[in-house]
């Protein structure tokens, strides 16, 4: 069994793990769960340390060695204790307190008497260290050791990978065109090609694509790409991005780009991915009657694109795309109506997701997640 935490966006990092598992085919069961972790059971034996390097939304995945009603020695010690050399170790809790965690430091202590071996305890400022520390601690040569509390019953967990937040930083911070107010992050753009639930074998569309976040990621996952944008300026952008990513990681898929409207741009794709022009970038939060002149336009922009996007894409092709909604500076919410989603087709395969952005924009989000009906 194994335990897997899911970092900011928990709900969207578990739809990702499901849909990504899904898409490879891991057979995977929920023994139980609470707000930012699962436990769960993998139906055969699953390379987890590749698999969290696939994903944006989970930060560790842990196995599982002991469980019982209380802390005790005789489970501790069934971490195994064979460290040659000194070491640094860390002790992460999730649903217990400060009191059961020092049980478990008092005891890691004594075991280390006991086998003769040097351990540095290292503390997470929070519960749980973050990956970069767990990286420059060196972990991975010692051990972080997970104390689950539930049903008043203690499971104990190890490490055996930790998500990598490097990655992302890599790519938001190398990639040549930048573009302050328009690129996704490529954190939230691989959770999001991940919900789409398939594998690389197919082609994706980015009808909005921008700087070529999408496209990127989709890359990785092994798709071929499409882009769509209409303004010009972006479509180089995106091919500027995409040769750097292609080359940079050897990515060897085709990216077409399409410098026009995505209301009437013609093409084949399999799958759909998007953050789409939300309007004017705003300084404030926007009065009511603002607020509400943009979403209706964004509405008929929407509204258009999806029927266009019914007329191109595969019958039962998956769409997991953003859709804005607004606050108005006096504690009012304007939604974009969104009847189009069923107008022309489309169905929802999960419940929207409210998504904020580290950098608290006045824009508010919600990801849907949408399948074209094949009738
Ligand atoms: C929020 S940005 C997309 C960000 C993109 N995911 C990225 O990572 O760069 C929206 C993009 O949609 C483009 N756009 C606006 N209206 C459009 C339309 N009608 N058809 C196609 N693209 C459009 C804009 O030029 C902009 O680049």
């Amino acid at each position: 069994m194994h335990l897997v935490i899911y970092g900011r966006d928990a709900e969207l990092g578990k739809i990702e793990f499901e849909k990504y598992c899904g898409s490879q085919s891991f057979a995977f069961s929920v023994a139980f769960e609470k707000g930012d972790y699962q436990v769960v059971e993998f139906g055969e034996d699953v390379d987890v340390k590749k698999l969290i390097k696939r994903l944006g939304g989970t930060v560790r995945i842990a196995e599982f060695f002991a469980a019982s009603s209380e802390i005790t020695e005789e489970q501790i010690e069934k971490l195994g204790f064979y460290f040659e050399k000194n070491f640094n170790y860390a002790i992460s809790g999730v649903n217990c307190g400060e009191d059961e965690l020092n049980q478990v430091r008092g005891i890691l202590k004594k075991l280390q008497k006991k086998f003769k071996i040097r351990g540095v305890e290292k503390r997470p400022d929070d519960w749980i260290a973050s990956p970069a520390n767990f990286k420059s601690w060196n972990l991975s040569e010692g051990f972080e050791l997970f104390l689950l509390k539930e049903d008043g019953n203690y499971y104990f967990a190890k490490t055996i990978a930790c998500g990598d937040s490097e990655i992302f930083e890599e790519l938001d911070n190398k990639r040549p065109k930048q573009e302050f107010t328009r690129g996704t992050s490529f954190r939230l753009a691989r959770m999001m090609v991940n919900c789409l639930g398939l594998d690389g074998s197919k082609t994706l569309v980015d009808p909005f694509c921008g700087i070529g976040t999408f496209l990127i990621e989709g890359m990785f996952a092994g798709f071929d790409v499409i882009g769509i944008d209409n303004e010009q300026r972006m479509i180089d952008a995106s091919l500027a991005n995409t040769n750097w990513a292609k080359k940079s990681f050897n990515l060897q898929k085709n990216c077409k780009l399409i410098c026009e409207d995505a209301q009437t741009a013609t093409f084949q794709a399999d799958a759909c991915v998007f953050e789409p022009y939300m309007g004017p970038f705003m300084e404030k939060l926007p009065n009511y009657e603002k607020a509400k002149k943009i979403s209706s336009e964004l509405s008929l922009l929407y509204s258009a694109v999806f029927a266009n996007l019914a007329e191109n894409l595969t019958k039962g092709a998956p769409v997991v795309c953003i859709i804005p909604f607004f606050e108005t500076y006096d504690g009012r919410t304007v939604e974009v109506e969104t009847g189009f989603i069923k107008k022309y087709g489309f169905e929802t395969t999960h419940s929207p997701i409210e998504y904020d952005t580290p950098d608290k924009a006045r824009i508010k989000r919600r990801i849907y997640f949408l399948v074209l009906s094949d009738k």
